[in-house]
């Protein structure tokens, strides 16, 4: 007979009474949250734990950022956003999240310093972006410039030493905007432009992006300061999907910039980073004011797999507190660039709709980060696909800074899951023969069948773009 063991904590009632006993510590955290200790349960009870989505599950000990969801709360090394966000800026930010401390003035000219020393990437990577078609989404050229990188910086790097996990996540915070602009500009078809030291990270990610060689390029810095208030609202947000990626990447001592990757990957589903754009083309579909109450209907429908984007959180059971700075500074920005964006009104009224509804009330579902983040982007001039791009170059600040922390830690393990097996037990291999359903022909030694009507259509497709690249379109 399978054993049995009674949980023995000061909290949960015994289960089992044969006998047997495993005592599981309670754990607390700086903040007094309690944490059941499941470690030894496996090895001593061969029973896991269920726990798909991680809801219940605290995936390590981490000192970077917190958030109390209840009372829509986000500090990063215990200093609330709203305060980084109004007196703070990006060097900050930085400091704080990668070294811990916000930076004395020296530490930050020094800091700022080194962050420049990185900004170029090696020429070579630059024929990297030669190689996609003009029409590639730029999270996709993201992903695979960024994990390029680790083929230019894994050179015998030793990343038990902590001065050379600095020097990654100076490698990081510098070339995360250049890639990102190059992206942008692939996606384009217009000329990179290369970095500039007498401009800060903000600026010079928007003198990268928009800048043509043969015009001047005036900055404006309510836009520059707006794009780094983004870029700090976004740059950690504890375990969150793409963050612990980049962890589960890291806990088997992969290159760090392999690990960002991972996170760039993660970050784009629309359930994460990439609801930003499906935010504003949510907000377009519904278009006026008389659509919202359908809109909303959807949402709430069962049978429709429709959601509201830029609604709900896993942590926040409260208004994300980056959604209330971001709506406060949309409204600052489309005044000062004196816009009009009647998105702004629906969203400010879809908004109301859905916080005076039982359905989003019962469930706790505000506003978080991506609902007006959109509408910023769009005010500044990015287009929709660079959206989840300019998150990924603030998120990746937290990235290397988590995985400084958990490569800085001698205790980590590799991240291995078990899971819960539903296939079928083992049983005997069945020749071809024997197999169900077999037409007992021999097979070709090469399959000769035309290949899909859909994949002709796009190698059609990569052809005539070839053509007309190369006839200067
Ligand atoms: N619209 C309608 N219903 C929703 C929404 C939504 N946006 N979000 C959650 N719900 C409902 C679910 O249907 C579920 O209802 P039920 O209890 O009747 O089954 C309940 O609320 C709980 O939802 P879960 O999916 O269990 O919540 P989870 O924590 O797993 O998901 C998530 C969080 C992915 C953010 C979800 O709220 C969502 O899909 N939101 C829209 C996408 C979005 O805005 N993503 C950005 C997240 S923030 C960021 O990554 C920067």
């Amino acid at each position: 007979m399978a054993p049995t063991w009674r949980l023995l904590t000061s909290r949960l009632p015994p289960t089992h009474t044969d006998g047997r006993v495993i005592d599981l510590p309670f754990l607390k955290d700086a903040t007094g949250a309690s944490f059941l200790d499941v470690r030894k349960l496996y090895p001593t009870t061969q029973i896991c734990t269920y726990d798909p989505g991680f809801n219940s599950t605290a995936s390590c000990a981490s000192a970077i950022t917190f958030i109390d969801g209840d009372k829509g709360r986000l500090l990063y090394r215990g200093y609330p956003i709203e305060d980084l966000a109004e007196h703070g800026d990006m060097a900050d930010c930085a400091h704080l999240l990668i070294r811990g401390v916000l930076p004395t003035r020296k530490q930050r000219r020094e800091f700022q310093r080194e962050v420049r020393a990185h900004r170029l990437v090696h020429e070579h990577l630059i024929r990297f972006f030669h190689g996609f078609n003009h029409d590639a989404h730029p999270m996709a050229i993201l992903v695979s410039v960024v994990g390029a990188l680790s083929a230019f910086y894994n050179d015998d790097h030793d990343y038990t030493d902590p001065a050379t996990r600095d020097l990654a996540g100076m490698r990081c915070v510098g070339k995360m905007p250049t890639l990102a602009a190059y992206a942008y500009k692939t996606a384009h078809g217009q000329p990179i432009v290369y970095p500039r030291d007498d401009l800060n990270l903000a600026q010079n990610l928007m003198y990268m992006i928009f800048a043509l060689p043969t015009r001047p390029y005036d900055l404006d810095p309510v836009a520059c300061r707006c794009l780094e208030v983004i870029l700090m609202l976004h740059a950690d947000h504890e375990q969150n999907a793409s963050t612990s990626t980049v962890r589960i990447a890291g806990s088997s001592q992969a290159n760090p910039f392999a690990c960002i990757a991972a996170g760039v990957a993660s970050l784009w589903g629309p359930a994460h980073g990439g609801a930003n754009e499906a935010v504003l083309s949510m907000l377009e579909e519904i278009g006026t004011v008389d659509r919202i109450p359908e809109c909303v209907a959807r949402a709430k429908s069962k049978t429709d797999p429709f959601r509201l984007m830029g609604f709900g959180h896993r942590v926040y059971k409260q208004t994300d507190p980056r959604a209330r700075l971001m709506r406060n500074m949309c409204h600052k920005l489309l005044d000062h660039l004196k816009i009009e964006d009647p998105l702004l009104d629906l969203a400010m009224e879809l908004e109301k709709v859905a916080l005076s509804d039982e359905y989003f009330i019962k469930r706790k579902l505000y506003p978080n980060v991506d609902f007006y983040s959109g509408i910023c982007f769009r005010a500044l001039g990015i287009p929709r696909e660079m959206f989840t791009v300019i998150f990924a170059v603030g998120r990746s600040v937290g990235w290397i800074s988590q995985w400084i922390e958990m490569a800085g830690e001698n205790v980590s393990r590799i991240s291995r899951p078990r899971q819960m097996y539903e296939g079928a037990l083992e049983r005997p291999f069945v020749p071809i023969s024997e197999r169900e359903g077999d037409d007992g022909d021999e097979e070709d030694p090469i399959d000769s069948r035309p290949d899909s009507a859909d994949d002709l259509h796009h190698l059609g497709r990569m052809l005539s773009v070839r053509i007309a690249n190369s006839h200067g379109a």
